[in-house]
């Protein structure tokens, strides 16, 4: 098989950088490890920036989200009884949209044949080839078969754990990691929310986050160290802990039910320099992770996905091979200020184990100048509505 740009993975980078190929009519293959089923069961994070919006509607598969999400003009911190709220459409102008990004890739995935984007599922064993040449190729193996994708380009949008990455050879690239002592534990249930806007809280027992899906489906997270597991939380502990550390107001507001899914993910903060080698360009969490504080993920991968298909059209289009030569650069360039945000947001309202009372007092001075100071609040609603692109 030939095309322009072979894409490894179908989440939301590859799944919209294709989809923005394929409105300007440059060629592009999509390669799955997953079935179909599994990726639209994967639970992720759902607030979403202008710049991923904005893919959405540029591509004409906005219908639902705009019918069925929930924009946002604030969220809120709190300091353990206090609630700070950040009024993101004051002080910027801007609102997010909560719309979970288990729907984004569904309505992706869904609009795919009728735009000739094929996404061939269940691809096994999958290998960049000749990355260094104008003629590389992916091989995979489904259903026994060998096959093979020649392509311009590669696309590598296949998540941290994929083999874009590491196809770059050792003396080509660098990583740049922070890993945190703690994990998020989610639950995912259908009940209301207990805020109609988030609520990132930090408590001395640690983190909690109040997130919601829609108006009857809430998602909500606390911070638990590495060491434990989803079979340490039944229900009703978790229940307990979340309303312990949430401020009063929500707490009593929280509807328990049962979960419908219970999860730990670690955090972690990764960025892999350069995004670009040969004919392989990397994206998404294929090059970066941030930890969720910030729910940045989906939107760096919508950000790194704008530059490069502008860049990819205008090189097949235009002949112009700038945006390439600087793609690297620019996507790095916003990747660093949302993985500094996410970062910082990540130190103000966690419990660090090696944190002492002069840490906490900090975290608390910090966030009473938050809570008392316009100028600091417009500067995390800048960052949390999504930096220029
Ligand atoms: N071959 C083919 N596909 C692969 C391979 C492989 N060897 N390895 C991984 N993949 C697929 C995964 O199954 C997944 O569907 O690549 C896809 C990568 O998707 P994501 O991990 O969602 O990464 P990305 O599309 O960059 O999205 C970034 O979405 O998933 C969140 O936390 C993530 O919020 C971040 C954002
Ligand atoms: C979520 O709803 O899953 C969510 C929201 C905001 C975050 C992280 C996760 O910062």
């Amino acid at each position: 098989m030939k095309t322009d740009v072979a894409i490894i993975g179908s989440g939301p980078s590859g799944l919209m950088l294709g989809h923005l190929l394929r409105q300007a009519g440059v060629e592009a293959v999509i390669v799955e490890r997953q079935s179909k089923e599994h990726v639209l069961s994967r639970i992720r994070a759902g607030v979403l920036e202008t710049v991923t919006t904005d893919i959405l509607e540029d591509l004409d598969i906005a219908d639902r989200m705009r019918a069925e999400g929930l924009p946002h003009d604030g969220f809120n911190l709190a300091d353990g009884e206090r609630l700070i709220r950040i009024d993101i459409k004051a002080l910027t102008g801007k609102q997010v949209m909560v719309y979970g990004q288990t729907e984004v890739t569904k309505d992706l995935i869904d609009a795919a044949p009728a735009r000739g984007l094929e996404i061939i599922w269940e691809a096994e064993e999958t290998a960049l080839h000749d990355i260094e040449s104008d003629a590389p190729y992916v091989a995979f193996t489904k259903d026994g078969a060998q096959h093979r994708i020649e392509a311009r380009f590669i696309a590598g949008c296949d998540g941290f754990h994929g083999p874009s990455r590491k196809a770059v050879p050792e003396a080509s690239g660098r990583g740049f990691e922070k890993v945190y002592p703690f994990g998020w534990l989610g639950v995912l249930c259908d009940a209301p929310p207990c805020d109609h806007e988030l609520i990132y809280a930090n408590h001395e027992n640690g983190f909690a986050l109040a997130s919601m899906r829609s108006m009857t489906r809430s998602r909500y997270y606390i911070q638990v160290p590495l060491t434990e597991q989803v079979e340490d939380w039944p229900d009703d502990k978790f229940w307990e802990e979340l309303c312990r550390r949430l401020p009063p107001a929500a707490a009593a507001n929280v509807t328990r039910a049962p979960a419908l899914e219970k999860s730990i993910a670690p955090l972690r903060s990764y960025v892999f320099e350069p995004m670009r080698h040969g004919s392989l360009f990397l994206a998404g969490d294929a090059a970066h992770i941030v930890p969720p504080t910030g729910a940045k993920g989906l939107n760096l991968a919508a950000s790194d996905v704008r530059y490069l298909s502008r860049a990819l059209i205008a090189w097949f289009k235009k002949n112009d091979a700038e945006g390439l030569a600087g793609y690297s650069q620019t996507a790095l360039a916003r990747v660093w200020k949302a993985e500094r945000f996410s970062w910082q947001l990540t130190m103000l309202m966690h419990r660090f184990p090696e944190d002492g009372p002069f840490d906490r007092r900090i975290q608390l001075a910090e966030l009473d100048y938050i809570a008392t100071s316009e100028t600091a609040r417009r500067a995390i609603a800048e960052n949390y509505v999504g930096l220029p692109l």
